[in-house]
């Protein structure tokens, strides 16, 4: 591998802690990384489209397909009555989705049949001829709708408590309650997705998916085949992005195409086009929090009372944890004395929401720090100010304790706002804006900064563990196989670099396959940021074992002892001798040392009693904040991104430039989430903005035209992680929470700072001048 345009140490230091390129990085960009629908496609191979209702919510009368199968190109269409297993695709065993709808309807985009043809082509053209009747029921798209009709929830709601939130909140001077609205997100990955059926022998399958939980599509495909998992093998080498939204959502692409390879023998493949993708897949879970809080007059909070309503959409998929993740960071990074926390996972007739970077915990965190603007507003100060104040003290000063009975012990939030503070020029900035907008009429300018602290686990303590494959040939070179995916994010080539620490050799000598359900079994997702710390160590485990099997070898044959064996790089050290690493591994095989090993790790310490709303579910913390100067034109709306500064914890990091990507993506992906991504439903409950025309993420010319990203080098884990690593993948998007912040000053300046603008996300430049107007109304 060439990697002579990063700074990267020699192999000596171990090829841990380097900035390596990601192992594709040269294939992405010449186009030589092969996506799924890059595999050649064997003789035969069908092609999949689907029928979609055009009703929110509606009793299916009748269906007529006639025309659909005397389309030129038809092969075959599948109804639910083809099913040969189970009709459900959901992940949480509820039984509350259907592959195919059966009698009801209960989202505008949902799967009726699925038509599948010689070409992409003849598939959806044919599909647009089926005649369905239907009987229309009562429906709605959002939050207020679903409490207007008193929607059930999806799941259930959780509860988190600590003091006497009821007796105290009344109690201090200062109490503020309002509401806020949070968007939701397409997750506009730029490979949509996709399956790839292959059927075999007996009841086999092998299906490419791009998922980020092939075990899961694995699991979901037999259960609709009726067929045991054994059957089914499900690979993946990359994904073009998932961001969440492949945690669950490619189930039923897989399952379509499996079913169909099985009936007809032939190859299928199934690949939505963008605005079906966009129609009938989950998205992040927009938010209604209500906040009551109780401070004093400096700014210091004593007690919150919040509620936490999601647009679910009509099934539960993983909107019981996402719910949950809100209300494990409703706290941000402050200490609540006294606090009560809702969720309503409220039951919508659209898409059913799911996992989007974050999980809930920007939706959350983002409701904690308009409460610190409330109160900055209320008592005159800088924000930051009031954060400061708030902020989780040291262990021993009885503001440790989270609302979920968690104590934060390893909490850096101080000396990272402390130092980014002073890096980013943050004071003197402030006042040279506050001086700017006093004699500027038109254009305002708006500084915040804010911090993130982000648990890492998965709630569901049974999914934190991995289990990985390790092959030394013997040759020398290394197979290595993991549970984990990779989506962009880098984490084989993290892996990989765990591999090559492990023996001590080049990263080249390490070969990184594609994840599959036929090397290590009943994976979790690739999601909660958890990837490196859970493969990494299984990883690690796997190596481990080999090398104590290398180890004892050369005990053996050279008469050592242990002391007097070493790896250096490409190198073996026994005794006086040292032997080439290729030779010695030769020399191990001819000795019969098994050269093969599966690792597994599962993650200590953690644990979580949800109906008590009492456990220790992060085995730790990873934080970082962000500074965001903005300015905008309170005549149009419009605004503008000057200049970010970040400082973030990665603790002592794999590989800071991909550690360093992967804050400046996640940065820009919040950017777009907060400020120009608007999913718009009309009345007939039909997505509106489900195209890149009318859906807008953020450009390269969106990003902030100063940008500045640094990792706090003085971190390390506190816990034994891999190389005492912290997660990265999702808590810098976080981090754009500054950017609502620094537009929302900006706003305030029209009315002389003495009220909370109150702007709900996204800050779209219609949002933003109707702030203004509302700021002009009071000043
Ligand atoms: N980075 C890229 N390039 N593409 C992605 O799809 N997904 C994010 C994050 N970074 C994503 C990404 C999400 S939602 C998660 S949970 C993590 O990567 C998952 O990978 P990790 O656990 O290996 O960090
Ligand atoms: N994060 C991300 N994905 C998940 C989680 C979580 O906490 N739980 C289940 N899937
Ligand atoms: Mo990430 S939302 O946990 O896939």
């Amino acid at each position: 591998m060439d990697n002579t345009s990063f700074p990267m140490k020699p192999v000596i230091d171990g090829p841990m802690h380097v900035s390596l390129k990601h192992d594709s990085a040269h294939k992405h960009v010449t186009g030589q990384a092969e996506y799924i629908d890059d595999i050649p496609e064997p003789a035969g191979t069908l092609h999949g489209g689907l029928g979609l209702a055009d009703r929110a919510h509606a009793q299916i009368v009748s269906i007529d397909l006639d025309a659909v199968k005397a389309a030129p190109g038809v092969v075959w269409v599948m109804t639910a009555d083809d099913i040969p297993g189970a009709n459900d695709v959901g992940s949480t065993g509820r039984h509350d989705e259907p592959l195919l709808a059966t009698d009801l309807v209960q989202f505008h985009g949902q799967p009726i049949f699925a038509v599948f043809a010689e070409t992409r082509d003849h598939a959806r053209r044919a599909a647009l001829l089926a005649k369905i009747e239907y009987r229309d029921l009562p429906h709605w798209s959002d939050i207020a709708g679903a409490r207007d009709n008193g929607a059930p929830f999806v799941t259930e709601p959780m509860t988190l408590k600590r003091g006497e939130p009821e007796a105290e909140i009344g109690k201090p001077p200062l109490r503020v309650q309002a509401s806020m609205e949070i968007g939701g997100q397409e997750h506009f990955y730029l490979e949509s997705h996709i399956a790839f059926a292959i059927p075999g022998e007996d009841d086999d399958v092998i299906v490419w998916s791009s998922t980020q939980h092939p075990s899961e599509v694995q699991h979901m495909v037999a259960h609709v085949l009726g067929v045991p998992n054994h059957a089914i093998e499900v690979r993946t080498r990359r994904m073009g992005g998932g961001f969440g939204g492949k945690e669950t959502q490619g189930n039923q692409f897989a399952a379509l195409a499996a079913v169909a390879a099985k009936k007809l023998n032939r190859a299928v493949k199934f690949r939505p086009d963008r605005d079906e993708d966009m129609s009938m897949t989950g998205k992040r879970h927009d938010f209604r929090v209500d906040y009551d809080i109780a401070f004093d007059e400096d700014g210091r909070i004593h007690a919150v009372d919040a509620t936490y309503a999601a647009r679910c959409g009509f099934s539960a998929d993983l909107s019981g944890p996402v719910t949950d993740r809100a209300l494990f960071h409703a706290d941000s990074s402050y200490f609540y004395p006294h606090v009560h926390l809702t969720s309503q996972p409220l039951k919508t007739h659209t898409v059913s929401n799911t996992a989007f970077r974050g999980f809930g915990g920007p939706q959350g965190m983002l409701g904690a720090e308009r409460m610190i603007e409330e109160i900055a507003y209320a008592v005159g100060k800088d924000p930051l100010e009031v954060r400061k104040l708030n902020f989780y003290g040291k262990p021993g000063s009885g503001r440790t304790t989270t609302p979920y009975h968690q104590e934060v012990e390893d909490c850096v939030i101080a000396r990272i706002v402390e130092e980014l503070e002073q890096s980013s020029d943050y004071q003197a900035r402030r006042q040279a804006i506050l001086e700017f907008n006093e004699q500027s009429p038109v254009i305002r300018k708006g500084i915040a900064l804010t911090p993130v602290k982000f648990g890492i686990s998965f709630t569901l303590t049974a999914y934190n563990q991995a289990g990985a494959l390790v092959h030394v040939y013997n040759d020398g070179s290394i197979h290595l196989n993991h549970g984990g995916t990779e989506m962009g994010q880098g984490l084989y080539t993290k892996v990989a670099q765990v591999v090559a620490d492990a023996f001590q050799v080049d990263i080249d000598r390490v070969k990184i396959t594609a994840t599959t359900t036929g090397k290590v079994p009943n994976t979790s997702a690739t999601a909660a940021s958890s990837g490196s710390d859970l493969n990494g160590m299984a990883a690690y485990d796997a190596c481990r074992q080999i090398k104590e099997r290398l180890v004892d070898f050369a005990c053996r044959q050279w008469k050592v002892d242990q002391s007097e064996v070493e790896f250096l790089p490409n190198r073996i050290r026994i005794g006086g001798d040292t032997v080439p690493f290729d030779t010695f591994v030769k020399a191990a095989y001819y000795d019969r040392v098994q050269l093969s090993a599966a690792g597994f790790y599962k993650t200590p310490k953690i644990h979580w009693d949800r109906a008590a709303g009492k456990g220790h579910p992060f085995y730790y913390f990873a934080y970082g904040a962000c500074v965001s100067e903005v300015s905008i034109d309170t005549l149009t709306g419009e605004y503008m991104m000057d200049r970010t500064d970040i400082l973030h914890d990665v603790g002592k990091s794999l590989n800071p430039a991909i550690d360093i990507g992967q804050i400046e993506g996640a940065f820009v992906q919040g950017m777009g989430w907060l400020t120009t991504e608007e999913l718009w439903w009309d009345a007939k409950g039909r997505l509106r903005t489900h195209a890149p025309s009318t859906y807008k993420i953020p450009l390269a010319s969106d990003r902030p035209k100063i940008f500045n990203v640094q990792l706090a080098e003085w971190s390390e884990n506190a816990e034994p992680t891999i190389g005492r690593s912290k997660a990265v993948g999702e808590p810098p998007f976080m981090l754009a929470i500054s950017v609502l912040e620094a537009i929302s000053m900006a706003v305030a300046s029209v009315a002389d700072y003495t009220a909370c603008p109150r702007l709900d996300a996204p800050a779209t430049p219609e949002r933003v001048l109707m702030a203004v107007e509302r700021m002009k109304a009071l000043g």
